[in-house]
């Protein structure tokens, strides 16, 4: 192994790293040869495949005509062709965005727009944002405050302005100990209890991802509980934030998660895949009613930073959105999703430790356990997320880590393709998942 160069604080500090260095389609290859089957995209990123020449030809030109503007003082073409393009796609009315580098930024972006929305409405006592446990919205301060990952949070605690969490659409666990449809989305329900006990007239936004992900290993939610939300929020005054950083761009088989619901936040955060998973890329969308409403109040929306609408950023949006739209992409997923559950299925449905296989498009779920019969997880010192991992790993097989969403304890991987997987690539992946439960569980 190529050692790691001596200067860099890393994100991972117990262990060495191989170094990458070409990718192409599905594939990683290291610095010694050996090649990984990206089968998560990275951490559920990497859309339209790795090494598309369209995306860097892209960004060279727009660096040559333009490099830098500052958001204040230019609007610029590169900038105004990404949104346009991706009006053609949101769900209605959804035609207005604002662009920021990583997803945790357009989270806290959106937060503040929801706030600064309801001072401009006359609302100035509606300050409260609500969250779901066993959410992932970021680690900035306030991403961090909504996110419901308690590993994530614990060390911080004390210095959030924290979110009022409620808990997750997870019929697995049900924190009420209800089956669906029995339940009457209880969970849902949850938000207008919530919202009674905190006095509606103090609570700006709900914000929860479309379809659960990084912190409760993919959780499409059950049928009418969006529906039910966008109404609960309505009734009380409360915007709807739908946080599809990692479920949008085509990830679930359409171009946003929101469409599986028929529901329409008023804001929807972006990122990962919006630049095909190439440069830091963020947004969120709203409507012109409600950018209009913060105009007619005052001008400015008090928010931004250096590389927000950043014109070379946003050229690579666009060629990865035009890259979708040719390709067909998101059927693509949307078609060859329905293959990895299916192959899933076939291959992990008759283990013990398998508790459950969830998924939507190219986004899916596996859920581990001790027991299958009484669900009950592993304990987290077991680390079995992590061996399972590493051992796919070790075989050149990429997946994605979750964690904690049984109580403290809870295991799962995410497999989340680049699009372009093919279904020889797609069996692999499901052929070594199962080859490694069994060397690291027996079964
Ligand atoms: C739903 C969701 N929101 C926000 C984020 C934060 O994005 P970033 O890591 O780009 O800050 C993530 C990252 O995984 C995410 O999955």
């Amino acid at each position: 192994m190529t050692p790691i160069p001596g200067a860099v604080f890393h994100r991972v500090l117990d262990r060495e790293l191989p170094l990458a260095r070409r990718s192409h389609g599905a594939w990683i290859e290291t610095s010694n040869g050996k090649r990984y089957l990206d089968a998560s995209g990275g951490a559920v990123v990497v859309n339209v495949g790795h090494g598309r020449e369209e995306i860097a030809r892209a960004v060279y030109e727009q660096m040559k005509a333009l490099s830098y503007v500052h958001p204040t003082m230019f609007a610029s073409s590169a900038v105004e062709d990404l949104a346009g393009a991706l009006a053609k796609h949101t769900p209605g009315g959804l035609d207005r965005f604002y662009f920021m580098s990583s997803g945790s930024e357009a989270v806290e972006t959106a937060i503040k727009l929801a706030r600064q929305i309801q001072i401009a409405r006359g609302n100035p006592d509606r300050q409260v944002l609500i969250a779901r446990w066993k959410s992932y919205h970021g680690l900035t301060m306030g991403a961090l405050a909504a996110a419901g990952r308690t590993s994530f949070r614990l060390p911080f605690y004390p210095m959030l302005r924290d979110a009022v969490h409620i808990p997750p659409p997870y019929c697995l666990r049900c924190s009420y100990g209800l089956a669906f449809p029995a339940c009457r989305l209880r969970c849902a329900l949850a938000l207008d209890e919530t919202l009674q006990n905190i006095g509606p007239a103090a609570v700006s936004a709900f914000i929860a991802e479309t379809v659960g992900g990084a912190s409760i290993a993919v959780c499409p939610p059950p049928e009418g509980y969006w529906p039910l939300v966008r109404e609960i929020c309505d009734r009380h005054g409360v915007l709807l934030i739908m946080d599809e950083v990692m479920c949008g761009m085509g990830r679930t088989g359409k171009w946003f998660a929101a469409e599986h619901y028929e529901t329409l936040p008023d804001i929807l955060v972006l990122g990962k895949g919006l630049s095909g998973g190439t440069l830091a890329l963020s947004a969120v969308a709203t409507t012109t009613d409600l950018m209009e409403t913060v105009r007619a109040n005052g001008g400015n929306f008090v928010h931004g930073g250096t590389f927000s609408h950043n014109g070379i950023a946003c050229a690579a949006g666009l060629a990865a959105v035009k890259i979708l739209e040719r390709e067909q992409l998101v059927d693509r997923a949307a078609r060859l999703g329905r293959w990895i559950g299916q192959r899933l299925n076939e291959s992990l449905a008759d283990s013990p430790h398998v508790g459950d296989i969830r998924g939507l498009g190219m986004m899916w779920g596996v859920e581990f356990v001790s027991d299958r019969g009484t669900l009950a997880p592993f304990p987290r010192s077991a680390k079995v997320t992590e061996k399972l991992w590493q051992k796919l790993f070790e075989q050149g097989v990429l997946l994605y880590k979750s964690i904690g969403m049984a109580g403290a304890d809870g295991d799962g991987l995410i497999i989340s393709p680049p699009f372009v997987i093919t279904e020889e690539e797609i069996n692999r992946v499901a052929d070594s998942l199962r080859t490694v439960l069994r060397c690291v569980l027996g079964a």
